[in-house]
């Protein structure tokens, strides 16, 4: 088992959307060792099918177990729904896993019992049915209305945000009458932090944001608290591997983690 404080966190996503999850942890944990794995040779997994997904999340898993991780945080929330049981089997006697759907699903049950709950996400995590099927195990008068939004992930890579375009989009998507008018609405991608504010602009703030990338960050840290694993190195030291590099993903870094982040290559399949 990876279980000493100083062993780094890994953090996986289909590309470098999940930098908004690092982030979070970053901002929350600024003392942790950190080695993030953007599998960007095969995004998008929105749209790929659940065997696809296991299969590359378990080899990405192995680079994160070799790198000493002591926890996995799959940040992709289209892993997180199709691939964190397997991985939770896979990795089980050597690191935890955390995914992003259960802090959420938690977070709501305590917060919005009985309450309509918006998602929107990619077309797996909307396929998948997960969040349905766990808030039935919490509260099963919770009722979750979910819309698959697959035009916002490459919008928001490209830079639209914050603009006429985004904002049309957005409006396109949240009248669905198949949304309706939630009492919460969960960024169920990585992507959707981005366009918090946009969101919140267009339900006038009458309807509460979820954002999975805090209440994952969260989650975590009381996870590693409770296993006597949080770090307070003074100099903690971050690796962000790519298995596919080129200059435009390192460009987009600061999109998504606030910052310019240097990416290394690192190859699933030779
Ligand atoms: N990271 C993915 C997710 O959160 C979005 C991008 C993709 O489809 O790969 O579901």
């Amino acid at each position: 088992m990876n279980n000493k404080p100083e062993n780094p966190i890994g953090i996986f996503d289909s590309g470098i959307g999940g930098l908004t999850v690092a982030h979070a942890i970053r901002e929350l944990m600024p003392h942790e060792n950190m080695v993030y794995f953007g599998d960007t040779a095969h995004l998008p997994y929105g749209d790929k099918s659940e065997a696809a997904i296991q299969a590359y999340s378990v080899k990405i898993a192995n680079v994160l177990l070799q790198k000493g991780c002591k926890v996995i945080v799959i940040a992709c929330h289209s892993a997180s729904s199709a691939a964190y049981e397997l991985l939770k089997e896979y990795v089980r006697h050597e690191a935890l896993v955390i995914n992003v759907i259960d802090p959420m699903v938690d977070y709501v049950a305590r917060n919005f019992p009985g309450g309509v709950i918006g998602l929107i996400g990619t077309k797996r995590t909307v396929q998948s049915d997960v969040y349905s099927k766990k808030f039935r195990e919490h509260d099963k008068k919770i009722s979750v209305h979910a819309l698959a939004t697959p035009l916002l992930a490459p919008m928001i890579e490209e830079g639209f945000f914050n603009n006429q375009i985004s904002r049309e989009i957005i409006a396109q998507y949240l009248s669905d009458p198949l949304l309706g008018k939630p009492d919460a609405l969960i960024l169920g991608c990585t992507h959707y932090p981005l366009i918090k504010k946009e969101i919140d602009e267009y339900y006038g703030s009458l309807v509460k944001i979820l954002d999975s990338s805090l209440v994952a960050a969260q989650s975590l840290h009381s996870y590693l608290a409770e296993k006597g694993l949080l770090n307070n190195s003074p100099r903690p030291e971050s690796h962000f591997y790519v298995s596919d590099y080129t200059e435009s993903f390192e460009a987009s870094t600061r999109l998504f983690f606030g910052e310019n982040v240097h990416l290394e290559s690192h190859r699933l399949w030779n």
